[in-house]
């Protein structure tokens, strides 16, 4: 039976990577953009019920929910070849479509206004499944709408679907962008407070680290959003492969998640690629052999990865998954865990064993590339930590001066006091404490012992 995943995407960002990544399944599953399923396809072993339903006629539909505030992204969706995919049904759009302005307090404003329309498509999803494990969200945590009104979604699914799983696929800001918005670490601070408490799992995607690997990477002189969500759709597609595609283990999402996320609150997952390619760049098409160890040293590698943290002296791996995509033997896969391990590449927690995990899978036998195998690294690491603190300097260094404070003074949520920024900051400077203590040898004992060590 599969176990069906939602997914809601939420804002501009939330929207366009969705798209992308809607795009990428039908390609893989050989879908055409109607829904229609291609004769070469019709033999196919893979799990297309997982994202996608079927209507009547057969033809598929994705499981997902669009939501925006202001109608000019969806409808740009909607115009493009893929604006039939969607069920016409599961769009919301606001009516007075004037958007959230990067204004967090407004789309949770509007979240708490709009929620029984949104509320209702969801049931309906969830109903229309047989045996659903849970929602995928996607949004930015920097703007209006992805960030508060995605918020509020996080707060009420919890409390509405508590046994099913909520991750998010979360897009933080380029911090070295001068042109981003100027309140996103108000936004970002207050989207992490539901990211830490509300999540079980966020897969982060930064935009700075992004943005080097278009530029350093695919070598393109001009990097801008369409390239930046060429990786984050391969991060998606790559992500669900073990379970759109089934194969003995990791078939559904909490077999993947459950060994990733050994302690609850340490739940932010970063990933790198290998081998990146692109039809724009040529130098990025040049091939190279691929081997499942060249594969996960790379996967290794700083500038493979798609966070841009530094490792610290103390910093460490909770746990690693690696999903290798290709035609691989097992043995191959078990050579390599073994030498990556004899060489000590990857540091990890003292307290615990290395948890290096990986899963095998097939390629979409429809999309022809040019590379025998390649890898996502799903990583669990304490360097994470030091993106919130990033944030957390941000938003100090603007509520000192009071900046901007009256935009969320005209919610109801700030009209009194900015108690809920407080709040925030507190959950993120908890946040970035455990992931620091999760550094120390003496982190079972408890707080106390951990941070004396
Ligand atoms: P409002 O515009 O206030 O209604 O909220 P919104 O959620 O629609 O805002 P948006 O999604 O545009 O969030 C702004 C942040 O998202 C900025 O940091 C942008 O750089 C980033 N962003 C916007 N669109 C995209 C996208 O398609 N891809 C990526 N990677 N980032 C995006």
């Amino acid at each position: 039976m599969p176990r069906e995943i939602i997914t809601i995407q939420t804002g501009q960002c939330g929207n366009q990577i969705g798209a992308e990544f809607w795009k990428q399944l039908c390609l893989e599953h050989g879908i055409s953009t109607d829904g229609i399923l291609e004769d070469f396809a019709t033999n196919g072993t893979d799990r297309k019920d997982v994202f996608f339903y079927q209507a009547d006629d057969d033809h598929y539909i994705p499981r997902s929910i669009l939501v925006d505030l202001e109608p000019r992204v969806i409808n740009n969706i909607m115009e493009s070849p893929c604006g039939n995919l969607y069920n016409p049904e599961n769009i919301y759009l606001s009516k007075d479509g004037s958007g959230a302005g990067n204004n967090w307090a407004s789309g949770y404003s509007q979240g708490e206004r709009i929620c029984e329309d949104i509320l209702e498509m969801l049931d309906r999803e969830a109903d229309n499944s047989d045996s659903l494990e849970g929602f995928n969200l996607l949004h930015s945590i920097a703007g209006g709408t992805g960030s508060g009104l995605g918020s509020f979604l996080l707060e009420r699914l919890s409390d509405r679907y508590p046994k099913k799983l909520l991750q998010t696929y979360s897009v933080f800001p380029n911090s070295e962008d001068s042109s981003d918005v100027v309140v996103q670490p108000y936004n970002s601070l207050l989207t992490l407070k539901r990211l830490a408490k509300n999540a079980d799992c966020v897969m982060v995607l930064d935009n700075a680290a992004l943005t080097r690997i278009v530029s350093d990477r695919l070598h393109i002189q001009k990097p801008d959003i369409s390239h930046t969500n060429q990786l984050v759709s391969t991060v998606l597609s790559a992500s669900t492969t073990t379970l759109r595609y089934p194969s003995y283990m990791n078939n559904d999402l909490a077999s993947m998640i459950s060994p990733l996320i050994p302690v609850p609150k340490c739940h932010f997952i970063s990933t790198a690629y290998t081998p990146f390619t692109s039809a724009d760049a040529d130098t990025a098409k040049v091939v190279r052999k691929t081997t499942v160890l060249d594969v996960m040293r790379r996967l290794l590698q700083p500038k493979n990865k798609m966070v841009s943290t530094l490792p610290t002296k103390s910093s460490c791996y909770i746990s690693i998954l690696n999903i290798i995509q290709g035609d691989v033997e097992p043995t191959e896969v078990h050579k390599s865990l073994l030498r990556i391990r004899e060489r000590r590449i990857a540091q990890f927690i003292p307290w615990g064993p290395a948890s290096i995990q990986v899963a095998l899978t097939k390629k979409s036998p429809y999309i022809h590339t040019a590379h025998r195998v390649s890898g996502l690294m799903m990583a669990n690491h304490t360097s994470i930590a030091g993106l919130f603190g990033r944030t957390l300097t941000q938003y100090d260094r603007l509520r000192k001066r009071n900046a901007f404070l009256d935009l969320y003074r005209r919610e109801p949520m700030f009209a009194d006091s900015m108690d809920e920024f407080d709040d925030a900051r507190e959950t993120v400077v908890d946040l970035i404490n455990e992931y620091r203590a999760c550094e120390s040898e003496n982190y079972l004992k408890g707080p106390a012992d951990a941070a004396t060590s």
